[in-house]
């Protein structure tokens, strides 16, 4: 599969080839090499998001293999044995040792993806770790530059990236219509307040701004508390933040943690000249590029007979390219340095806030940076990870 080309995905082969299960027996990707992968932390999103993603890849004839995991609760550990097989660790020390695997999905708690990241680079794995790749911008860097010092790729999740429609708006930058765009803007829904609404949901949409619009050069930020007083743990419900990027063009976020939680829960305007288009999320774009015709809109086309989130939710696509870059046959669509730059935007936007004023980037001194933000936090009265 590449990735430069929109469309040109598993599911999108099945009537082709009169093969609408999408299983037909794939030479290509039966040919490659077998790669060995272990996972660190088998909870919420490995369990519902990546476990059926790389069955599906297994299911489409790509050839990789989950040989060990890694879980201190024995009771999800034992079904997720029973279910997807793989041998069971309760020490990752042990299992980097006598298994070796060729890649480590780390998916544990945030504050132990340092510990585990650098731990398994140093083993010689390459490493795809969930977001936000930490919870500090200090331990951000030490891991992208333990990666560097191993010569071990380090990627750090970012599924919108690999979502079609997503895809689809980027090429559109890179190709036109929407070349050199002046003007962004994005909008997120995390909708829930049991996680923190920048680090755990509005990351997301950092990382997004930073692919389509490049980095940003200063970030002026305004938040409220309207509703959560005594009930949720964030110090803001909801922010918006204007964007100066280093390219000259101009953007603003808005994310809400109050209002409830919908696709397109995240939706993206990318403004060019005498042209510009929407992505609602992972579902629709549209490109409004004529005063005459009509506007343009690209849906996914999924046959009925197939599963859906795994494909455009983007995780199939980020495990498969992760294990195209242990092959070497790939780039990584999202870097490990793409996980601290999105971080250090999240950072910026939270000093901003706290401080009431812009903050210019890139962020210096990082252990002043982290421990303002926490003081924030803290006096918010944020009750910690
Ligand atoms: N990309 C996304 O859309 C998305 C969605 C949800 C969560 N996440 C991220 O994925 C990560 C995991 O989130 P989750 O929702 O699955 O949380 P979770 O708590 O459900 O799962 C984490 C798992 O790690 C295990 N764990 C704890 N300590 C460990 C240790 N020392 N060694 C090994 N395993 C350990 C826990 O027992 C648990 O099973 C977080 O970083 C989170 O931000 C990303």
């Amino acid at each position: 599969m590449s990735y430069d080309t929109y469309g040109h995905t598993p599911s999108h082969k099945a009537f082709d080839l009169l093969d609408v299960y999408g299983i037909a027996y794939d030479e290509e990707r039966a040919a490659r090499k077998k790669v060995r992968l272990a996972i660190i932390g088998v909870g919420g999103v490995a369990q519902s998001k990546y476990f059926p993603a790389i069955a599906r890849l297994r299911m489409i004839w790509e050839p990789i293999e989950i040989v060990a995991f890694v879980e201190p609760r024995e009771a999800d550990a034992r079904k997720v044995q029973s279910v997807y097989g793989g041998k069971w660790y309760a020490d990752y020390r042990q299992m980097l040792v006598e298994e070796k695997p060729d890649g480590l999905l780390v998916l544990s708690p945030d504050h132990l993806h340092a510990e585990h990241t650098i731990a398994g680079l140093e083993a010689g794995c390459h490493v795809l770790v969930e977001k936000p790749i930490s919870r500090s911008l200090v331990d951000a860097r030490l891991m992208c530059e333990a990666a560097d010092a191993a010569k071990r790729t380090l990627m750090t999740v970012a599924t919108m990236r690999y979502s079609p429609p997503y895809r689809r708006a980027k090429q559109f930058i890179e190709r036109g219509p929407v070349s050199n765009p002046a003007m962004y803007v994005g909008k997120f829904n995390l909708g829930y307040d049991y996680v923190d609404l920048f680090e755990s949901g509005t990351i997301h949409l950092f990382d997004l701004t930073r692919y389509f619009m490049g980095d940003v050069a200063t970030v002026n930020a305004v938040g409220v508390n309207r509703y959560e007083k005594n009930r949720r743990r964030y110090p803001i419900d909801n922010a918006i933040a204007t964007f100066e990027f280093v390219s000259g063009a101009v953007g603003t976020i808005y994310t809400s943690a109050s209002a409830l939680s919908f696709k397109p829960w995240m939706r993206v305007e990318i403004y060019g000249d005498k042209v510009w288009l929407a992505v609602d999320d992972q579902s629709e774009l549209i490109l409004y590029d004529s005063e005459e015709g009509p506007a343009q809109s690209w849906k996914p086309i999924v046959p009925n007979t197939l599963l859906f989130d795994e494909e455009f939710g983007g995780f199939m696509g980020i495990v498969e390219n992760f294990a195209q870059v242990i092959r070497g046959q790939e780039t990584p669509v999202v870097t490990g340095w793409d996980g601290y730059r999105a971080y250090e935007l999240k950072t910026a936007t939270q000093l901003s806030l706290a401080r009431k004023e812009k903050v210019t980037l890139p962020l210096d001194d990082l252990a002043a940076a982290d421990a303002e933000v926490l003081a924030w936090l803290q006096a918010n009265g944020w009750p910690g990870e």
